[in-house]
């Protein structure tokens, strides 16, 4: 029970990663906000929870929503001593061939949502001098991937944002840590990604897999509890060692055997 008594706000929760980071934070004893903008999605979720989840439809990158988020969550739990800012969209658009409006709407989402959110929970975390806040970035923030021009940018930008947060928020008590996660198997990476993107992956990830949304969720749990409590401004690779590598062989030098086709 590492989150025991602390209330958690959770963006995007109703499915995917964020869904599996409120159910492991109750698990370890929080009060989680299952905030999404697809509202029945985000009421099934908290159900599943049970008593200690409530639901909040908001829009991250909406002024209104996000005060709405906030005051809901005070209203019902009093304070807010973690904060999650999960929700996010995708894109996959050559260079070339992007537009403005899609360029735009990502960078809405991901970045600017990413901002709205931290600064009004930040601003109620200052009050009472202590807070945890974890930003989902982006190994696609790291490496330059093909088609990831305006998702790319914009987790790049929730990478400074975090640093900077981390180092504002130092003398109010307040810790910002970032996960980037690799290629994690959600509903979003099963439909999306195409089986050339697959097998590019499978190629170029050391562990030769996709992670799963509770390995994500394990390393937001330590980040937001108290064993962090030294870590802030880092951003914390959950990626099966893709940053990491190299030069990676298709197939096991020894025995010339294919690898990563199997899984
Ligand atoms: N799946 C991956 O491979 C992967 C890899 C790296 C990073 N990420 C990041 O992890 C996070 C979660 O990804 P996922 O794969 O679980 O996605 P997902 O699409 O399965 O879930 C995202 C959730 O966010 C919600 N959402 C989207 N825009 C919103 C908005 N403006 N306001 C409120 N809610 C909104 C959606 O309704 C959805 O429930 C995202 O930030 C994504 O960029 C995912």
């Amino acid at each position: 029970m590492r989150l025991n008594g602390k209330t958690a706000i959770v963006t995007g929760a109703a499915r995917g990663i964020g869904r599996a980071i409120a159910v492991a934070f109750a698990r370890e004893g929080a009060q989680v906000v299952v905030c999404d903008r697809d509202e029945e999605a985000a009421k099934l979720t908290a159900e599943e929870i049970g008593s200690a989840a409530l639901a909040v439809r908001a829009d991250i990158s909406v002024d209104e929503d996000v005060s709405g988020l906030v005051d809901q969550a005070l209203a019902r739990f009093g304070k807010i001593d973690i904060l999650v800012n999960n929700a996010g969209i995708g894109a996959t658009t050559l260079f070339l061939e992007s537009s403005r409006e899609e360029f735009e709407r990502v960078v809405r989402i991901n970045l600017t949502g990413t901002f709205l959110v931290s600064q009004a929970v930040a601003r109620t975390m200052a009050e009472h001098k202590s807070g945890s806040i974890v930003n989902i970035a982006s190994l696609s923030g790291q490496k330059g991937g093909v088609g990831r021009s305006a998702y790319g940018a914009s987790k790049a930008g929730v990478e400074l944002l975090n640093k900077v947060m981390a180092v504002e928020l130092a003398d109010h008590g307040i810790n910002v840590n970032a996960i980037a996660p690799g290629p994690i198997l959600t509903e979003v990476s099963r439909t999306m990604h195409t089986i050339e993107t697959r097998e590019a992956y499978h190629r170029l990830v050391p562990q030769r897999r996709y992670g799963e949304p509770e390995e994500i969720a394990d390393a937001a749990v330590f980040l937001a509890s108290e064993e962090a409590r030294y870590i802030t401004g880092h951003t914390l690779n959950v990626d099966g060692g893709f940053l990491a590598a190299g030069l990676l062989f298709p197939f096991d030098p020894k025995t010339s055997k294919k690898l990563g086709d199997e899984r």
